[in-house]
């Protein structure tokens, strides 16, 4: 079942959360920014490491001073009308975050509205793509949650469900 909740992601208790972050993984403004300030500055010092990641690719790292154990960084596409893949690279996102979840034995995952936020992806939209990607994983894990920071996220994805 996929869990519907609106929260600060920061305080979840869960054994992975996800990032909506930038290529550079050095952190920015939205959730990024909120889970940097959480984690701590080792955060940046373990991301600088890891040289960047490319749009609609995963990388973990761990949580440091979050609850969750670890942080799925991933990279979202910049909305740009429509006709730039943006739908098949937030997929990827989703999907290969799950992946290397799953790989890593990770079975609590929780993750913010990739892309509608900064990056501009149209709300509804996303979560259908969210939805479809978490669902095609359900199995595979004990807590697949997303976390909405606002009700009207929360809304669109409960009318979706
Ligand atoms: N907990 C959960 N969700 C949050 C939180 C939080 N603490 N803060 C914001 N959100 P955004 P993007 C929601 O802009 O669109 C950064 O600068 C927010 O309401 O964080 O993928 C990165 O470095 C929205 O629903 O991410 C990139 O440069 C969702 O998180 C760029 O923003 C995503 O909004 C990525 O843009």
């Amino acid at each position: 079942m996929i869990e519907i909740i609106q929260s600060d992601i920061t305080a979840l208790d869960v054994d992975v959360v996800v990032n909506a972050a930038n290529n550079s993984l050095l952190g920015g403004g939205g959730v990024d920014g909120a889970i940097h300030r959480a984690a701590g500055p080792e955060l940046l010092d373990y991301n600088r490491s890891m040289g960047g990641c490319d749009t609609g690719e995963a990388v973990i790292s761990p949580g440091f001073k979050l609850k969750a154990s670890w942080i799925i960084h991933t990279v979202g596409p910049v909305w740009r009308g429509g006709k730039n893949n943006e739908s098949g690279l937030l997929r990827n996102c989703y999907e290969n975050s799950l992946k290397l979840a799953f790989a890593k034995g990770l079975r609590s995952i929780a993750f913010p509205c990739i892309s509608t936020g900064i990056y501009g992806y149209p709300k509804t939209e996303a979560a259908k793509i969210a939805i479809a990607a978490m669902k095609s994983h359900e199995k595979s894990f004990e807590r697949l949650i997303v976390c909405c920071f606002s009700a009207e996220d929360r809304d669109i994805y409960l009318s979706l469900l």
